[in-house]
């Protein structure tokens, strides 16, 4: 069944089907409205994503450009990093777990505030595409391990091997210790989380993962998970999150971060404060990395992070930059 036929036969669904922004806004308590006017929009289309993936947001500008909408540029964009090999990091080619196994996690939202995720799913090279699919041709949110499997072959994915000569060898290497201890920027999980506005105006996002290299069989991250990883809302923005995804979760930190822009705080300042947060629950240990980057309804950006070397791509009108995130720590 259809995601939208089977919200219309539920008692949630009169809500969710509201098919605009506005329309939802209007059906909200005054209190929770947003304080960014929802006739608001985007002033161009813009793609940011995490870290310096250029080719991916390329890919991206090159859909918004051509008038796509901000849901195919965010998945198209980051599939190009799912199907870099040489990407340790998403994908195939992704570092494994300490069984040898590459798990992936990832989650796409859409400017209604639909959205789909994959955990931990195994020998598909797109899992993105595979969220996007939980999204729209199911009645759920999420699939998990076998059955998030399963369900991509049925919808046409083909099985690959994603363990490939290069992380096997890695992996064989970490085996001869079994120490666990990630180095930070280049450690294993430089996950790419993408937000397009595309020319509507409309905001989607997406995020993708392998994950943390060698961690516990069956560990999911906070890059599947909506509002933590990644979380978009058409009226306000969206955000995502790179790192050590246990502190993301901990805070629901993409979710934080567009409530805060929601109460009037631009990108960056939400950033910082969703950093804070994290550094907040965790006082001198901050042996760890987190980035977080926004945008805004008007395509404001914004990103911070815990330590220097965080960098997040924009790719507007204005140019194809990569910015270097002010830090936490110096
Ligand atoms: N942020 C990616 C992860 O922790 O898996």
């Amino acid at each position: 069944m259809k995601r939208r036929n089977f919200l219309k036969n539920s008692t949630i669904g009169t809500a969710a089907m509201l098919s605009t922004p506005m329309l939802a806004a209007a059906a909200m308590p005054e209190g929770m409205k947003s304080k960014v006017p929802p006739t608001v929009k985007s002033r161009r289309p813009i793609v940011i994503c995490t870290w310096d993936f250029h080719n991916a947001s390329e890919k991206a500008w090159s859909v918004l450009k051509e008038g796509g909408s901000a849901l195919d540029a965010v998945e198209q964009g980051v599939m190009v990093e799912e199907s870099d090999a040489d990407n340790q990091t998403v994908g195939l080619g992704g570092r494994p777990d300490r069984d040898g196994n590459v798990t992936l996690d990832a989650c796409i939202m859409d400017r209604d505030g639909n959205c789909g995720a994959v955990l931990c799913l195994q020998n598909i090279v797109h899992p993105i595409s595979v969220a996007r699919k939980v999204m729209e041709a199911t009645p759920h949110v999420m699939l998990a391990g076998k059955g998030a499997e399963q369900f991509a072959y049925e919808m046409g994915f083909k099985k690959t091997i994603l363990l490939t000569e290069k992380s096997k060898q890695e992996w064989l290497e970490w085996k001869k210790t079994s120490l666990y201890k990630p180095i930070i920027n280049i450690e294993n999980h430089d996950t790419i989380g993408m937000l397009a506005i595309d020319r509507n105006g409309d905001i989607a996002g997406g995020c993708t993962t392998s994950g943390m290299a060698y961690k516990m069989a069956g560990r999911v991250g906070d890059s599947p998970i909506i509002g933590a990883g990644l979380f978009v809302d058409n009226e306000v923005g969206g955000a995502t999150a790179t790192g050590v995804g246990e502190e993301v979760v901990r805070t629901v930190g993409s979710f934080l971060i567009v409530e805060l822009m929601r109460q009037g705080k631009s990108p960056q300042e939400a950033c910082e404060e969703g950093v804070r947060r994290i550094i907040a629950k965790n006082g001198d240990k901050l042996d760890f990395q987190i980035g977080f980057i926004a945008i805004n309804k008007e395509g404001e950006t914004g990103g911070y992070c815990i330590q220097p070397g965080f960098t997040y791509r924009t790719y507007s009108e204005e140019g194809h930059v990569n910015n270097p995130s002010a830090s936490h720590l110096k």
